[in-house]
C-alpha cells in the first residue's frame, strides 16, 4: 500500500470515464431528479407536466402521472434513501462497492481508476447528494485521497467521514484541508489526541471526532463498533449514512448488520488479484447464505445488484 496518496497515481488511465456521455440518462430523468432533491430538503416539489413526485402514507415518495420506464428505475434505486429520510427514525445506512467479475475493487496496488464506468460514478454522486454524510476507511482516504463531493451531478456535498478508528492518517487528506464540505475524521477516543495534533488548524469545518470503544478487536483482527459509530454521528444530527468504501469498510458494516442497503456494481473487467470487494462471514450451508431480496439494474456497462439488506431482518 502507497504511503503517500499521489505518488503512485499512473496518468489517467485510458479508461477513465470522466468524459463519457451517458447514453442511459432519458430526457425526463433532469426534471425527476430536481424533484427528488425537493424531497430530500423538505421543500415543495416543483409541480410537473409530467411526472411529480408526491407522498402517500401508505407507500412513501412515488412517482404519480407519465414517466419512461428508464426514470422509473432510477427513481426506484433513489426511492429508499428519499423513505428512509421522511422516516426520521433511527441511522439508515446504504454502501455501495464497484467490483470486478472476480471481486476486487482495486489491484494489488491498490489502483482503483476506474473498475467502474461513468454511469456507475455518477450514481455514486447521486448517493453521495442524498445522504447526510458520506463515510470512507483509512484505506481508501490513504490510497484515493477522495473529494467526496457531488460534483457530476446537482445536490448538496455531504458531509464526509474519514473513518480511522486508530488515527493512522497524517492528517493531510484532501478532504481535511480543501474546505469543500465539513469533514469528520472518526477516530477511537484514545487516539484523538494524535489527530488533533496532526490536524493543526485544518480547513473550516475538518474536525476530529473521538468516539469512545470505537476501536475493537486485536492488532490481527482489527475492527470498529458500528453502533457506536452510528450513535456518535446520529448525535451530529447525521443519520442517512452512505459507506462508499473500501472492501475492508463495508464488509464490516455487513458483518454488524449495520447496512439497510447494499448497491454492488459489477464491472466487465477481471483484476485476476488486488483488493477484495465484500467479504461476508462463511456459511457452510447453501441453504443458509443470506440471499437478500435484490433487483438488478445496468449502468453503462456495469450490472448493479441493488440488496435489501434490511429485509434480511
Ligand atoms: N471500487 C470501489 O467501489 C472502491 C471504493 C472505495 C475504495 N476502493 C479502493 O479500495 C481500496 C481501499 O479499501 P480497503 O478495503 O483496503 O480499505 P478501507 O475499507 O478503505 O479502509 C480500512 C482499512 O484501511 C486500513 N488502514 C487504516 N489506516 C490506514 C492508513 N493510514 N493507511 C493505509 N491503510 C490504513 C485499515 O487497517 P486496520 O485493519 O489496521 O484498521 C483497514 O484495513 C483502495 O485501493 C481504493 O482505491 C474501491
Amino acid at each position: 500500500m502507497p504511503s503517500s496518496p499521489r505518488s503512485a497515481r499512473p496518468a489517467p488511465a485510458p479508461n477513465d470515464p470522466g468524459s463519457a456521455a451517458l447514453s442511459d440518462v432519458p430526457a425526463d430523468w433532469p426534471a425527476l431528479w430536481e424533484q427528488v432533491l425537493a424531497a430530500r430538503e423538505g421543500r415543495a416539489v416543483p409541480a410537473s407536466r409530467r411526472a411529480t413526485l408526491a407522498w402517500r402514507a401508505d407507500g412513501g415518495w412515488c412517482i404519480r402521472g407519465p414517466v419512461s420506464a428508464r426514470a422509473a428505475a432510477l427513481f426506484d434505486l433513489y426511492k429508499p434513501l428519499l423513505d428512509a429520510r421522511a422516516a426520521r427514525g433511527s441511522p439508515w445506512v446504504v454502501a455501495q462497492m464497484g467490483q470486478s467479475l472476480d471481486g476486487f475493487v482495486a489491484t494489488a496496488t491498490g489502483d482503483s481508476y476506474y473498475v467502474n464506468g461513468a454511469h456507475s460514478l455518477v450514481h455514486l454522486h447521486r448517493l453521495r447528494a442524498l445522504c447526510d454524510a458520506v463515510l470512507v476507511g483509512a484505506g481508501t482516504v490513504a490510497i484515493d485521497n477522495p473529494q467526496l463531493t457531488t460534483r457530476r451531478v446537482p445536490g448538496p456535498n455531504p458531509v464526509r467521514v474519514l473513518l480511522d478508528p486508530e488515527a493512522r492518517l497524517d492528517g493531510t487528506s484532501r478532504a481535511l484541508r480543501d474546505g469543500q464540505s465539513p469533514t469528520l475524521w472518526l477516530c477511537d477516543a484514545r487516539h484523538a489526541a494524535r489527530a488533533h495534533e496532526r490536524l493543526g488548524r485544518g480547513a473550516p469545518g475538518a474536525e476530529v471526532l473521538p468516539v469512545a470503544g470505537l476501536s475493537t478487536g486485536s492488532d490481527e483482527a482489527r475492527g470498529h463498533d458500528a453502533q457506536r459509530l452510528l450513535a456518535a454521528l446520529a448525535e451530529r444530527g447525521l443519520r442517512v449514512l452512505f459507506v462508499e468504501g473500501g472492501g475492508v469498510t463495508v464488509s464490516r458494516f455487513f458483518a454488524a448488520g449495520a447496512l439497510q442497503r447494499l448497491h454492488l456494481s459489477v464491472a466487465p473487467v477481471l483484476v485476476g488479484d488486488g483488493r477484495r470487494g465484500l467479504r461476508v462471514p462463511a456459511r457452510e450451508v447453501m441453504a443458509e447464505c443470506p440471499r437478500p431480496p435484490a433487483r438488478l439494474v445496468v449502468l453503462g456497462d456495469d450490472m448493479l445488484w441493488d440488496l435489501d439488506l434490511a429485509a434480511l431482518g
